[in-house]
């Protein structure tokens, strides 16, 4: 399908949506996925301002051990992280509430300044705000920006950053959301931003336990259902699209043979969806896949980190799950 441009999109059924206002590339994605069989939307569009709330109170949850176990490890790891380079411009991908940041930041010696990097605009420029609270003689920054895409420096950090050790930041498993040529994409895309001599610490999810993975991904509380359906929500308002969120069912699938948990919203009757001015029938068990976690067990993330030009450094595991920090240097 041809992505749409905002110009040639007439929502007939919402007509308070102005078609200036509409993400081109969201619109292009959407409609894309959902001509597509199977049916599919980047994990990406997750993150409005209520994605980015619901995902923090997704790692609250007692099944959501990913958050629970990396805090821990990287708490332990203060004497390690100290040798990394003083003096350092920090780069956090996919950055989030940041609350995991002042663990690092505490740890290196006099950081120069930080700068978050995410597509969620207003979380952001919020949890940054936060951050500088609490680290108020250093330079933060909130970039907001797609990280599949290829990052370029505001002009008025550059010339600052250019000077500075770099250490690029991406906890989280944020990695597992991409397929393993995307993470090589992401990871090599990541080298070239931060440049000869910087160092990359990602954290790593490889837990293969099926009966740990479900309810991590499908919690009794439905807090991770209603992360998924918010997605149709986000599609109604910003595309003028007539989802009935409720009609759908989040599901969460291990796959064992591709090492991923698979999220998608299932349709238990046939119905048909419209937006800007297309139909989409859904038949009855078919389902919308919204997201992919793939479980890199420790050699696996390295053979992709060293295919996209980084050298593994360490990497040490959680003591209660199969969560890695890896560092990397180029
Ligand atoms: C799984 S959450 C992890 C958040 C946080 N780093 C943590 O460790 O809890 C993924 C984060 O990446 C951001 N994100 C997702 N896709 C993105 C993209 N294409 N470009 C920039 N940020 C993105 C989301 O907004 C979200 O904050």
């Amino acid at each position: 399908m041809t992505p749409q441009t905002a110009a040639t999109l007439h929502p007939p059924d919402a007509p308070d949506l102005d078609p200036t206002d509409i993400n081109p590339a969201f619109a292009a994605q959407v409609l894309e996925g959902l001509s597509a069989h199977p049916k599919h939307i980047p994990c990406t569009w997750f993150y409005d301002r209520r994605g980015s709330e619901l995902f923090e109170q997704i790692t609250e949850l007692n099944e959501y051990y990913l958050t629970r176990s990396e805090t821990a490890l990287l708490r332990g790891l203060r004497a390690e992280l100290s040798r990394l380079p003083a003096g350092a411009a920090v780069i956090e991908f996919g950055s989030g509430s940041s609350r995991k940041t002042p663990l690092l930041l505490d740890a290196l010696n006099a950081p120069a300044s930080y700068t978050a990097i995410d597509i969620s605009g207003d979380f952001l420029r919020q949890s940054v705000r936060a951050l500088q609270l609490r680290f108020p003689r250093l330079a933060v920054h909130a970039l907001e920006a797609d990280f599949t895409a290829p990052l370029r420096w505001p002009a008025a950090l550059e010339a600052d950053v250019r000077e500075q050790p770099r250490i690029g930041f991406f906890p989280g498993s944020t990695i597992g959301n991409f397929t393993p040529e995307q993470a090589v994409r992401f990871l090599h895309g990541t080298a070239l931003f931060l440049g000869p001599g910087a160092h990359l610490l990602v954290g790593v999810d490889g837990t293969q336990d099926k009966a740990r993975l479900l309810p991590a991904y499908d919690d009794a509380r439905g807090v991770t259902a209603a992360f998924n359906r918010n997605l149709l929500t986000r599609i109604n308002r910003e595309l003028g699209a007539d989802f009935n969120p409720q009609a759908f069912r989040h599901v969460a699938r291990f796959d064992a043979a591709h090492s991923r948990i698979e999220m998608h919203l299932l349709s238990p009757a046939p119905q048909t969806v419209q937006l800007l001015g297309q139909r989409f029938t859904f038949a009855e068990g078919e389902t919308l896949h919204t997201e992919n976690s793939y479980k890199y067990p420790v050699a696996m993330f390295q053979r992709l980190a060293h295919a996209a030009g980084w050298t593994p450094h360490q990497h040490w595991l959680a003591a209660d799950a199969d969560v890695a920090l890896h560092w990397l240097r180029r």
